[in-house]
């Protein structure tokens, strides 16, 4: 049913002209469907899988792979998704009504025309440039390609995975993540022949450690890094300084504080870094994103609060309520004429505010004691 359908629509597409594939309105036409079938769990208010598709970045880059790619709707995983068997558990909408035929092709003709997003918010042409170049690298020589096969097959070997990201350029994703406990520093030998190729590594979860990192640094071609739940810590980031083009870094879940994130001043490249559950302390990010004005630092909700060292209170100068002559409650005082004078209750710290005056005889007799 899937491939039937992809079929049809792609059939559909092809017998459109290709000046008429771009005439594909997005406000008009594509976002009234997402609107009616996606905002509501993918929209400003809620972001099932974190994912907005009001957004023109997220909705093309979003995790590790493209949600559009712009001119290629069957490498699109949102219309993948969408076009999935209801019952699957990654059709999309979630518990909603499936898109209709039309809505796909409207969907696909968008995409095949280029995804172009509204004027002013970098139309999908930008973006896929923005996205493409981040495998625009050399062509290899005969050498470094029987290099590269090489490499692939210790991957593959080793149980991971490793991919032509596509068919036009010779960049390499590798992702090691899989087979997580079986994955050391030694494994990464196995990258030896990457280096003029691999720009996606996922060493999340794996035991790769700040040694192992040493080996990847030679992959100066890389564009995502993960190395979430690994045993990195600050010195292993020293070894990242020579990959000034990564864009993404994942750290979630390591050791890594303020010391580490020294190292990542120059990499100039940098668009996001995850930091949640990691030791850095708000003056460490902010030093970061001084450092990188346009890289988005997440440090997510569970990160540790800044502990500020309690400032010395100074003492009331009274032991008994002024109103009451109850004992003070030390939560309830108020500073005057540089004095600080406690009550025993909210209610009487309300009438001092009210009529100070009235009191102040009582106030001058605490000050003689
Ligand atoms: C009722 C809520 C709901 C609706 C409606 C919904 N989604 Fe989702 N969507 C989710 C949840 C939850 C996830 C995360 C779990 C998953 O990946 O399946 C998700 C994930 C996705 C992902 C994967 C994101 C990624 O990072 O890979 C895509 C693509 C997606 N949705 C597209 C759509 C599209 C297109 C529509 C509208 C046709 C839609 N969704 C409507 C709940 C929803």
């Amino acid at each position: 049913m899937k491939a039937q359908l992809i079929l049809v629509i792609v059939a559909a597409v092809l017998t459109v002209p290709a000046l008429h594939a771009q005439d594909v309105d997005f406000d008009t036409e594509v976002k009234p469907i997402l609107k009616a079938s996606c905002y509501k769990c993918h929209g400003a208010k809620r972001q099932r899988g974190k994912l907005r598709l009001d957004h023109w970045s997220d909705a093309f880059t979003k995790g590790d792979h493209a949600l559009l790619v712009p001119g290629k709707p069957e490498k699109s995983e949102l219309l993948r998704r969408a076009t999935l068997e209801e019952d699957d558990p990654d059709f999309m909408p979630k518990d909603g009504e499936p898109l209709t035929k039309s809505q796909l092709a409207t969907l696909q003709k968008w995409i095949a025309g280029g995804a172009k997003w509204p004027a002013g918010k970098a139309a999908g042409a930008e973006s896929e440039a923005r996205w493409r170049s981040q495998f625009a690298i050399p062509e290899l020589t005969e050498p470094q390609k029987a290099a590269q096969a090489k490499a692939i097959a210790a991957v593959r070997k080793a149980g991971g995975l490793a991919n032509r990201i596509a068919a036009d350029t010779p960049a390499i994703d590798v992702n090691l993540s899989l087979i997580g406990k079986d994955v050391n520093d030694d494994t990464l030998a196995a990258l030896s022949g990457l280096e003029t190729s691999l720009v996606w590594l996922n060493l999340s979860r794996t035991k790769v450690s700040d040694g192992g990192l040493g080996r990847v640094a030679t992959h100066t071609h890389l564009r995502r890094l993960h190395l979430a739940r690994t045993g990195v810590g600050d010195a292993g980031l020293g070894h990242l300084q020579s990959l000034k083009g990564l864009r993404y870094l994942n750290l979630y879940g390591t050791s890594v504080g303020d010391a580490g994130l020294e190292h990542l001043q120059d990499l100039k490249e940098l668009e996001k870094v995850f930091l949640w559950q990691t030791k850095v302390t708000d003056a460490g990010v902010k030093k970061l994103q001084a450092a990188l004005p346009d890289c988005a630092i997440d440090v997510g909700k569970y990160a540790k609060p800044v502990v500020h060292a309690p400032k010395a209170m100074p003492k009331p100068i009274n032991a008994t309520c002024p109103i009451t002559n109850k004992a003070v409650d030390g939560t309830c005082s108020v500073e005057h004429q540089g004095q600080l004078i406690a009550f025993c209750c909210g209610n009487c710290l309300a009438s001092f505010k009210k009529e100070p005056g009235k009191w102040l005889p009582k106030i001058e007799e605490f000050k003689k004691k």
